[in-house]
């Protein structure tokens, strides 16, 4: 699903359309969104989650930055994803003072599997997903001072890790984003509140 642009007609197709694609995801990948406000990144987060085999529900990481969902499903914490924010690092208000660091990438978890109903999806969830929202990091595109908070806090460990990453505005750290991401930028379509483009390509 590489170099190809797909037009939804809703929140549901973005949702399928992600979901297929995380089919044939692989520790390592990292999945760059891009898009304005309110486009469809996170309705894509969790439908790729659903498609991971994520069993929990996917929030949106805009406060904490990172939540990290990680392999099958917590003990006795069924609906709580983990967030990993930095304390200290970015507050409800946006702020930033004193970055902290982030645990580091699988320090939260010792998972295990736990009796239960599995994952609706078709593939059980085989590594952790790390679903990051970078928007309060900076202010533009490829903004170096965001590049540094982002390494700063431990976000570069999470993107040489052993899970799949999802970014949410990813265009914000463009420096910090290795080669061979896939970004999927997901643009409003005029005239029709529910339709979207969605171009995937690898860079
Ligand atoms: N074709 C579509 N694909 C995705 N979402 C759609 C579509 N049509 C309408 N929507 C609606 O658009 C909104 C998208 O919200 P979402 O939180 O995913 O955006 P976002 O890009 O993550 O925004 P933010 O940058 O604020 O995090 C939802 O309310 C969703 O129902
Ligand atoms: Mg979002």
């Amino acid at each position: 699903m590489e170099n190809e642009t797909f037009c939804s007609r809703s929140r549901e197709d973005t949702y399928n359309f992600a979901s297929r694609m995380a089919q044939s995801a692989k520790p390592g990948d990292i999945i760059c969104l891009t898009g304005g406000l309110g486009s469809g990144k996170t309705v894509f987060a969790k439908g790729f989650a659903a498609g991971l085999g994520v069993a929990r529900e996917v929030v949106s990481p805009t406060f904490t930055m990172l939540i990290e969902y990680p392999i099958g499903r917590m003990p006795g914490k069924a609906d709580e994803p983990y967030r990993v924010a930095a304390p200290g690092g970015i507050d409800e208000t946006g702020s930033m003072d004193a970055p902290g660091s982030m645990a580091g990438p699988g320090s939260m978890a010792a998972p295990g599997r736990v009796a239960g109903r599995p994952p609706e999806a078709a593939a059980a969830q085989r590594f952790p997903l790390y679903h990051f929202d970078v928007y309060r990091l900076g202010e533009r595109p490829n903004d170096s001072a965001a590049v540094l908070r982002f390494e700063d806090i431990g976000g570069v460990e999470y993107l040489f890790g052993d899970g799949v990453c999802l970014i949410e505005w990813a265009e914000i750290i463009g420096p910090a984003i290795p080669e061979g991401a896939l970004w999927v930028e997901i643009k409003r379509c005029a005239g029709d509140d529910n339709e979207r483009e969605i171009a995937v390509r690898r860079e």
